[in-house]
């Protein structure tokens, strides 16, 4: 062979053979085992095997993550890191800080991601310089879902005012139907009670108490108010709430076995994987009180050995805040599109909802990290406020024990 051919085919040796060894791959840790969860990954799925890709599935059973956070800390520990993990908030800065989060750096400037993206979810994508992980959508926890035909039912409209929920729940305890659907998971009782804290205290004082831990708010007679409304709400559950996961409280009102469920736009995901229409079988609404308390899922990218692996991190990036799957899924999961250039015409009206409210909220000032679901605190006094919030629903404690609880709680907790 003539030296030039010798270098021409050892030139197109090299073209090919990282693009030989380079067929994308991703392990994919995740919590999304849902009805309305598992369809809304699939097309994440879909899109990477579209584009070539080997996707295995990681699917970590428990709504919220805690089970999912469980599992990835034993897969770090061993040294065998999952290619990409569903992870959101402060968490990830605390893995980074840790040095085994891969920099998506790349994709993201490829792609223009700081100018689609608002500031506020951008800045949870990035540690230092860097960005670390991609944002999937936005979900808003504080939210009302209710039966439409048993309050058509019963004369009731959908509660504007937490005294006139209490009103309406009364009512339909009084008529043999259980209020409010519930289930007796930790990350559940935080769910309910972040809104309540929203929703009695506003939201200045939501930042006070569940973003900057202020002592003063912890421990103020608002926060007391709080703990009394989570009793209340305590006495609308049926016998059986315990360990229920939250899809089966939402499968009650759905089936009107319940009245109510206060829970994140997920939620709305299960009633539309289950056919039902916004409006017309179900309805929505935020929580009573002002504010918008919001919820970002994002993936970050484990550092990991292998040219397919980075291959697959670098596609699920540019996939995940690409336009077309930031729609569909979001159309699927309940929650809104990350980037802001999404059109929301074929949206379904509590999605709309939540996109005007969001953007009202950021001029407002009123956009807040919903602690429950990790956006706002580190993950240990995130739990210390939970471990709270949960012995206090789950007993009879008083709301002046719970708030003094509260304030030792997370003074141990820094
Ligand atoms: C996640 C949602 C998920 C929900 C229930 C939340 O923390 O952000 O994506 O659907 O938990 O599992």
């Amino acid at each position: 062979m003539r030296l030039k051919s010798v270098l021409a085919a050892g030139v197109a040796a090299l073209a090919f053979a990282p693009l030989a060894h380079a067929e994308p791959q991703a392990e994919v840790m995740h919590w999304w085992t849902s009805g309305g969860e598992a369809k809304s990954v699939a097309v994440l799925q879909q899109e990477f095997a579209g584009r070539g890709g080997k996707w295995t599935d990681m699917p970590v059973a428990g709504g919220g993550g805690d089970a999912a956070m469980t599992a990835l800390r034993a897969r770090v520990l061993a040294g065998n890191a999952p290619t990409a993990v569903q992870l959101k908030g402060p968490a990830i800065q605390e893995w980074f800080e840790e040095g085994v989060l891969a920099d998506i750096s790349a994709v993201a400037d490829a792609q223009g991601w700081a100018k689609v993206l608002p500031a506020s979810i951008a800045n949870h994508m990035k540690c230092g310089d860097i960005w670390c992980a991609a944002p999937v959508n936005v979900h808003r926890v504080d939210w009302i879902w209710a039966n439409k035909a048993l309050l058509d039912k019963h004369g009731i409209a959908m509660p504007t005012t937490w005294d006139e929920f209490n009103a309406a729940a009364d009512k339909l305890k009084a008529a043999g139907v259980t209020p409010l659907a519930h289930g007796g998971q930790a990350w559940q009782d935080a769910t309910v009670f972040e809104t309540v804290v929203l929703g009695l205290g506003g939201p200045a004082f939501y930042h006070k108490a569940l973003v900057e831990l202020d002592k003063d708010a912890l421990t103020s007679d608002t926060m007391v108010k709080v703990f009394d409304q989570m009793r209340k709400l305590r006495g609308y559950v049926d016998a059986n709430f315990s360990g229920r996961d939250w899809n089966l409280a939402t499968a009650m009102v759905m089936n009107g076995e319940a009245a109510f469920q206060i829970m994140g736009d997920w939620a709305k995901g299960e009633f539309l994987a289950a056919g039902k229409k916004p409006g017309e079988d179900f309805l929505c609404a935020s929580t009573p009180g002002d504010g918008y308390l919001y919820n970002v899922d994002s993936f970050a990218m484990f550092k990991v050995a292998g040219d397919d692996k980075v291959a697959g991190q670098n596609l699920l990036a540019e996939l995940i805040v690409g336009p077309n799957f930031q729609k569909v899924f979001n159309m699927n999961k309940g929650s809104i599109p990350a980037r802001t250039d999404v059109a929301l015409d074929d949206f379904d009206m509590c999605a709309k909802l939540s996109a005007a409210d969001m953007n009202a909220s950021s001029a407002g000032g009123s956009l807040l990290p919903s602690y429950a679901h990790g956006m706002a605190l580190r993950g240990a006094q995130a739990g210390a406020v939970t471990d709270v919030v949960t012995a206090h629903f789950n007993s009879d404690m008083s709301s002046a024990e719970a708030v003094r609880m509260l304030a030792d709680a997370v003074a141990n907790s820094m």
